[in-house]
């Protein structure tokens, strides 16, 4: 039985049949609209490399059925930089060696920039830990990751700061 479903992915509407309506999400992405960004690490919600933005809010996209998004916005690591313009969270990456192999780093970097968004961690690098914990780095790249969260998170509070002055 075939489905149809419509997203908004990176602010481009897309039409997509569906043979299988069981796909994930990360299939969706992956294998349909190749934007292979989002990476397949466990596929069972432990790694968080497949996290991508879904109505604003990060989620694991190996454990999202496409179907149950139908109409959603979705945001990948292919839908943050502006051109050749790096997203502050890439560039903090960068700044800080927040990667090694880079596996992990869309993953990463989509979490952060949905942690940031949420606003919960005050600056204290505890919390950013806590809050990038659903996010795992086989090569252990953590100290530059957490630094990386905290500046993004300053520049996007003093950005803020020049929008409300
Ligand atoms: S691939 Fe989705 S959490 Fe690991
Ligand atoms: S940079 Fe290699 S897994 Fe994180």
């Amino acid at each position: 039985m075939s489905v149809s479903l419509t997203l908004t992915v990176n602010g481009v509407k897309r039409a997509i049949e569906l043979d299988d309506p069981r796909m994930t999400l990360l299939d969706l992405l992956r294998e349909r609209l190749d934007l292979t960004g989002a990476k397949k690490g466990c596929d069972r919600g432990q790694c968080g490399a497949c996290t991508v933005i879904v109505q604003g809010r990060r989620i694991n996209s190996c454990l999202a059925l496409a179907i149950s998004h139908d109409g959603a916005d979705v945001l990948t690591i292919e839908g943050v930089a502006q051109g050749d313009r790096l997203h502050p969270v890439q560039r903090a990456f960068l700044a800080h060696d927040g990667l090694q192999c880079g596996f992990c780093t869309p993953g990463q970097i989509m979490s952060a920039i949905g942690l940031i968004q949420e606003g919960q961690t005050g600056g204290d690098p505890e919390r950013v830990r806590e809050g990038m914990s659903g996010n795992l780095c086989r090569c252990g790249a953590y100290q530059g990751i957490t630094e990386a969260v905290l500046e993004a998170e300053k520049a996007q509070g003093a950005a803020d700061f020049k929008e409300v002055a």
